[in-house]
């Protein structure tokens, strides 16, 4: 139950520490947000009673709240947009109660005058603060909502630059950094879903830490980063309603997504914190993660040709090399022949398979693999049974032309007739077929969203029927996948197992786009393939070594016609999975650090200071004459260890020496990787 307001609100993670200062009748004030502070902590003064009023300002001070409102006095960015016909647009908590537990809060906000009451959630579980709000309608009249944070977070006043992920198809996690300045700085994503563009999530550097957040929404969405009076700066993070799309009427509720913040000395302690929060959201069939198995993913190899005999050769060649899981990408249902047609006819292609799917899938169960089934339940081909007999299940905006993307057209997710299809259609495959594994596809924008905007029922409808299908089959794993990594956020992750992390798997693309991921998601869910040279994506060629030590830390697989290679390659390749397999453990539980050493030397490392599996990436050639050595700052200083496939021999060195001064490291050519591990003696 709610109690009367305690004086402060603490919550302490391992290393990161929130404070909020609670006085009477108003939304409690942000104070602290940051690396920790020690238990038994007594702030130093009291906000309310100590700030003096500057000249030509209001009486009534108002510093940044948890949920700071409009029209009251507070002149930064509102949390909360709404209002009821024009009438009720101010808002400011009148009443408040908290329920506090041991690191969690629920803050109650009572606006007596506007007729709103919203709970903020705050809980830090480990190093990762998660916020989210909900907001019921006390009034009679229908309230419109424009704006709703999940979250609102102080930075400090030494925050400097932000981080942010730009792109496109094929081109993900494209780091752009700006600099905080009064001005304010935000990003916003309109494509109605988590989209290759814009990343739901940031990253702040300020003096002595390094501060992260992410949204875990799989649809439209807004950041914003505001300058704010006392030098600090506010943080806003939340769902972007299109025009009319939140109506609340009279005691009707809405719940935010929710927000993932943390805090730490750098971008690897944050991108750490991120691992474990997003790791314990994940539901793994039977409670627990396998080790990853080993993909073979069609697509590259075959596109939509899909020949029965010729699939049914590919899966011995993949056993043969030691492939685990044999996942059929888009081409095997009816009429599937390009990108045109046939989206919503989930069943086999009698052409193609004139017994269906179950001779192939039989027979790769039988040589000891998985079989996964691609699929892109969300969308219809207007070319295609289904949406001959349903054309009124595409979603549309009266009077506006119906603009596909990729020949396609988005289903409507709220309907129930469209649910109960796509229901019955994927689980009537995943009853006949011996299916582990679906990689679930949606390979466009989202632009006409219903005559009432219906992007955020849209993300729900996506989520329903993953959460149907998991419920109804829960040893199925779920990829997912939107041309690439254009669905890749801390939503969907908890319906699905896996991210296809873009389309573009050319190895020094990859090796970028990768290091955007790792910032915040885990390794095991990198969906990370050794495709064919020349890369299908960008046409450059580079050698199995390179593009092997590239895919390794990720969920490794491979996306070529292993029929094709010839024997030195196949040995190679074959070499990369047992390699891959020897190491998988050490890379998909430990922590991950990532680092840039001198004259061009991107590095990863993934384990624990004791035990780390490193790998030193040279994307361009060496400019200096002799290469740099490679400092090991996440090592332990006064541990030795030993080297195993190190350079020039070296097999025992101490640590303080590798942090300090660096591991040597022989000139190494363009487009190479070297693989280490550090184990203490
Ligand atoms: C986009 C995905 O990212 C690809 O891997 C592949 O599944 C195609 N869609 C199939 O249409």
């Amino acid at each position: 139950m709610f109690q009367s307001q305690p004086e402060w609100i603490i919550l302490h993670g391992s290393d990161v520490t929130a404070v909020i200062e609670c006085s009477k009748n108003e939304a409690p004030l942000w104070r602290y947000w940051g690396m920790r502070l020690p238990d038994g902590l007594t702030p130093g003064s009291i906000l309310r009673e100590s700030r003096p009023e500057p000249s030509f300002s209001p009486h009534f001070d108002q510093p940044l709240t948890i949920f700071p409102g409009g029209g009251v006095g507070w002149f930064g960015a509102p949390a909360l947009l709404a209002h009821r016909a024009g009438a009720d647009w101010s808002f400011q908590a009148t009443r408040c109660e908290v329920e506090q537990n041991v690191g969690s809060a629920l803050i109650k906000l009572h606006d007596d005058v506007a007729k709103i009451e919203l709970v903020a959630s705050l809980s830090i579980k480990g190093n990762v603060l998660t916020l989210s709000t909900s907001l019921t309608n006390r009034g009679d009249g229908v309230l419109d909502v424009a704006w709703l944070a999940s979250g609102v977070l102080p930075l400090p006043a030494d925050a400097r630059t932000v981080r942010s992920y730009s792109g496109r198809h094929n081109s993900e996690f494209v780091a752009v950094t700006d600099s905080l300045t009064r001005s304010m700085w935000r990003r916003e994503n309109r494509r109605g879903l988590t989209s290759h563009d814009c990343f739901p999530g940031a990253i702040v550097e300020a003096d002595g830490a390094t501060f992260g957040a992410q949204l875990g929404w799989s649809g439209n969405h807004a950041q914003q980063i505001e300058w704010i009076d006392d030098g600090r700066y506010q943080w806003q993070m939340g769902e972007a309603f299109a025009p009319g799309e939140v109506r609340l009427a009279s005691n009707e509720s809405i719940s935010t997504a929710e927000m993932l913040a943390t805090c730490g000395a750098d971008a690897n302690e944050v991108a750490q914190n991120f691992h474990a929060a997003v790791r314990a959201r994940i539901d793994w069939p039977g409670g627990k993660m396998r080790p990853r198995p080993v993909h073979l993913n069609t697509w590259e190899g075959f596109y939509f040709d899909h020949d029965e005999a010729a699939l049914v050769d590919l899966a011995d060649a993949a056993a043969v090399v030691g492939i685990e899981r044999f996942v059929l990408d888009d081409g095997w249902f009816a009429g599937r022949d390009d990108d045109r047609s046939s989206l919503g006819d989930w069943w086999a292609d009698s052409r193609k398979y004139p017994n269906g799917l179950l001779p192939l899938a039989s027979h790769v169960v039988g040589l000891g693999m998985e079989f996964g089934l691609w699929v892109e339940p969300e969308m219809v081909n207007p070319d295609s049974a289904l949406y001959h007999s349903h054309p009124d299940w595409a979603l549309s905006v009266d009077g506006r032309p119906l603009l596909a993307s990729r020949n396609q057209l988005v289903l409507d997710m709220q309907r129930p007739d469209v649910q109960e299809y796509l229901f019955e259609k994927i689980a009537a495959l995943l009853r006949d077929l011996p299916i582990s594994y679906l990689k679930w596809d949606h390979n466009r924008d989202i632009i006409a969203a219903g005559n009432r905007p219906a992007y955020r029922a849209q993300v729900h409808g996506g989520y329903a029927l993953m959460a149907r299908l998991r419920a109804a089959f829960p040893d199925v794993e779920i990829e997912a996948c939107a041309g690439g990594g254009g669905r890749i956020d801390a939503g969907v992750v908890q319906h699905s197992h896996r991210f296809w992390t873009s389309d573009n798997i050319d190895a020094v693309s990859r090796a970028a786009i990768q290091r955007g991921f790792l910032q915040f998601m885990p390794p095991e869910i990198m969906g990370a393939h050794i495709g064919a040279s020349p890369a299908h994506a960008s046409g450059r060629s580079q050698s199995m070594a390179f593009r092997g030590g590239v895919a390794l830390p990720g969920h490794f697989g491979v996306e070529l016609d292993v029929r094709k290679l010839n024997d030195a390659d196949r040995a190679e390749l074959e070499w990369w999975i047992s390699t891959y397999k020897q190491h998988r453990d050490r890379l998909h539980h430990g922590q991950v650090w990532m680092g840039e050493g001198n004259d061009g030397l991107l590095w990863q490392a993934h384990g624990t200071p004791h035990d780390v599996l490193l790998l030193i990436y040279r994307l361009d050639p060496q400019t200096q004459r002799h290469a740099p050595s490679l400092k090991l700052p996440m090592l332990d200083a006064t541990a030795r260890y030993r080297l195993t496939d190190a350079p020039f021999g070296h097999d025992e060195t101490d640590g303080a020496w590798l942090i300090q001064h660096g591991l040597a490291l022989p000139p190494m050519k363009a487009e190479t990787v070297q693989i280490i591990r550090l184990t203490k003696i």
